[in-house]
């Protein structure tokens, strides 16, 4: 099963940005189907930590974008891309001294993040930008 599905509504009409966000949508739905296979500790620990690694620097390029234009909204879209990174540091931190992950709890939670950042921050942000 297909955690996020791409949809028409995601598109920001933007090549190389649509390009990004469907990596990412693409990753967070292989991670998901892996874990929910069931893997081993450190196999575990390596998904989470790409899943990190990518969206840091998605978020990480979009802030350089917004800071050199000086862009009006750049601190609430910044603090929402905070939002979700420090959700997965505890989610991180959680299963390293646990050992426990709750699969679905990521998995709406990343679900959610995106499909509403996409159609808010983001598609403000690119519609400032083109
Ligand atoms: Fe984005
Ligand atoms: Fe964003």
């Amino acid at each position: 099963m297909t955690l996020i599905e791409w949809r028409n509504e995601f598109s920001l009409g933007i090549p190389s940005v649509d390009h990004e966000h469907r990596e990412l949508i693409e990753l967070i739905n292989t991670t998901h189907a892996r874990l929910r296979a069931g893997a081993q500790h450190a196999e575990v620990e390596d998904f989470l930590g790409e899943i990190f690694a990518r969206i840091s620097a998605h978020f990480a390029l979009e802030e350089r974008t917004m800071l050199l234009l000086g862009y009006l909204e750049y601190w609430g879209h910044k603090a929402d891309h905070e939002r979700l990174l420090d959700q997965l540091r505890d989610i991180m931190e959680d299963f390293e001294t646990s050992d426990a992950l709750d699969v679905d709890a990521l998995s709406t939670r990343l679900d959610d993040w995106f499909t509403i950042h996409f159609r808010t921050f983001d598609a403000r942000l690119h519609q400032r930008v083109h």
